[in-house]
């Protein structure tokens, strides 16, 4: 499809978040849907509740329980208003609801922006504002948004009949006297297309508090759980400009009781979920989970991390088929290292500071710790990590007042192919399949002026990214050299502020094209913490 030319205003969008009060940090709780699907009742989620409470699970932050679809009765009342179907709730959602708050915990709620659920219930699509108003009447304060069953008007595209749904859902939701937690499933709906996806993700978190962007985590006893888990992460790192506080993206929920999962799984689970502080959402039985279970979902650690008031979600640093490095930084001004082993035998890697955009200076040691067995070490060159596979290890690293200056630093790569951008030692710069090598790890610094960033490979600290008298993508001299500002926006592009152009996996035009909002080629993914472009998406 031909794209449409970007105006400049476009360009320049942010998704603002509206109101990062509704939700500081992401959410924690229990969530029916992958365990139990459309088999849920009163009864499971009281004794839930009741489980959460006594295995320390509320102590340890997961404070609200959502109703996944199939709560309902299959048509309205006759005043249009949704009704809980009675068998499966004899004392109705408000009784659920007050149950909650004295237990001390939180009741969320399941409907969709179609006509009907994904499950065949009644969609809310044309009683928008009765049905947030009943499910505030009730003593809800969250609600997951589906968007199956939803076509588009005439004359508008999908992605855009999507866009006007949930916008018009933000509103209603936002008049409430407390507005509630909107969880959109909007995203997830164009996965499958690389710039529909970009599109749709560049308004979501103007509209709500978190959004499901891609597949569902396979059901219980549905598939192989690891492949899932895998998947949904994968997606998540596509994703990393969008989250600051007060939004999340949400790669689903966490399966400690899904069959076949082995106990570094899990744990690389929970570690994942809570280096990208994505929302801890567990769909188990948790009465049956083994104490073991427990103790991973409740590491204090992690649940820290994932809490932190910055919300940073890890980025990849890099990635060479077996490993899969991470890293992000913290509100108290510590760097986390998260290491994960794809592969399927016992392996090795070396990480080194300046991976971590951390200085590798004489005097700079780092103490580390290891956030799942509370180890400490020392470090003051490489980290040295050996893993099971499909084991996971998250380091919390402390930073001496002399050598706290990071700079974001990682892989900068074409989130639709996966392609990172390498630099070549001949000055030229090509998209390759991602190896790990220095020559894909790029320090992202600000310059200082505006919004604008330079782009240095490891490999060689003295060139920049740049646009040459041709118009080619090419590596420059740092210093000096004025082709090499670029800025990051909100929508994956790298614009060079020079050239005017955007930086484009096609290496047709030398890798710089005119910027154009449909274009695959032109979405990038950069390191946790660089500064994007401001603008407003409005
Ligand atoms: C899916 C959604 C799941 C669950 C299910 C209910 O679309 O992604 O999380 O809510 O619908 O029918």
């Amino acid at each position: 499809m031909a794209g449409l030319l970007m105006s400049p205003l476009l360009l320049g969008v942010q998704a603002s978040i509206q109101n990062p009060e509704v939700l500081p940090t992401p959410p924690m709780g229990f969530n029916n849907w992958a365990r139990f699907m459309c088999d849920l009742n009163e009864t499971l989620f009281t004794d839930t509740a009741q489980s959460m409470v006594s295995r320390g699970l509320l102590d340890a932050g997961y404070d609200r329980l959502i109703l996944d679809d199939c709560w309902m009765r299959k048509e309205r009342a006759a005043d249009g208003s949704l009704e809980a179907d009675t068998v499966k709730f004899p004392h109705g959602i408000p009784w659920l609801a007050d149950y909650m708050k004295s237990n001390g915990l939180k009741l969320g709620i399941y409907e969709d922006a179609g006509n009907l659920t994904c499950g065949g219930y009644p969609g809310s699509y044309g009683y928008e504002k009765q049905d947030a108003e009943l499910f505030a009447s009730w003593g809800i304060d969250y609600l997951k948004l589906d968007g199956c069953n939803v076509w588009a008007e005439e004359g508008r595209s999908l992605r855009e009949e999507y866009r006007v749904r949930y916008s018009g859902w933000h509103d209603v939701l936002s008049a409430l006297p407390t507005p509630l937690i909107f969880s959109e499933s909007a995203p997830a709906y164009f996965s499958d297309n690389a710039s529909d996806w970009a599109v749709v993700m560049d308004w979501v978190p103007s509209y709500g508090e978190l959004a499901r962007h891609s597949t569902d985590v396979v059901v219980y006893e549905g598939g192989d759980g690891w492949d899932s888990i895998m998947n949904n992460y994968d997606f998540n790192t596509l994703l990393v400009r969008y989250q600051q506080p007060g939004y999340y993206n949400d790669p689903d929920f966490l399966i400690p009781d899904h069959p076949g999962l082995t106990k570094d799984e899990k744990q690389s689970h929970f570690s994942l979920w809570a280096s990208f502080s994505a929302p801890l959402i567990i769909s188990a039985y948790i009465p049956d989970l083994s104490d073991e279970d427990i103790a991973v979902l409740s590491n204090k650690a992690l649940i820290e991390v994932d809490q932190d008031a910055l919300a940073q979600q890890a980025a990849l640093v890099s990635r060479d088929g077996t490993f899969d490095v991470l890293s992000r930084s913290l509100s108290n001004g510590d760097r986390l290292l998260t290491v994960l082993n794809r592969g399927a035998a016992t392996a090795t890697t070396t990480v080194s500071l300046a991976r971590l955009g951390l200085s590798s200076e004489s005097d700079c040691q780092y103490a580390a710790r290891d956030l799942v067995t509370g180890e400490e070490v020392n470090v003051d060159s490489d980290f040295e990590i050996k893993l099971d596979s499909h084991a996971t290890v998250v380091y919390r690293i402390a930073l001496p007042e002399s050598c706290a200056k990071t700079i974001p630093t990682g892989m900068v790569f074409n989130t639709p192919s996966g392609l990172c951008l390498t630099a070549s030692t001949d000055q030229s710069v090509t998209f390759e399949k991602c190896s790990a090598s220095d020559s894909q790890v790029w320090n992202v610094a600000a310059t200082g002026d505006g919004s604008d960033v330079t782009l240095r490979p490891l490999s060689d600290a003295t060139v920049c990214l740049a646009v040459g008298d041709n118009g080619e993508l090419s590596l420059a001299q740092c210093e000096g050299a004025a082709s090499t500002a670029w800025e990051h926006l909100v929508t994956g592009h790298l614009r060079n502020t020079l050239a005017d152009g955007c930086l484009a996996r096609n290496s047709g035009n030398g890798g710089i094209e005119s910027c154009v909002v449909d274009s695959a080629a032109q979405i990038f993914g950069l390191p946790s913490g660089v500064r994007l472009a401001e603008g407003d998406l409005n």
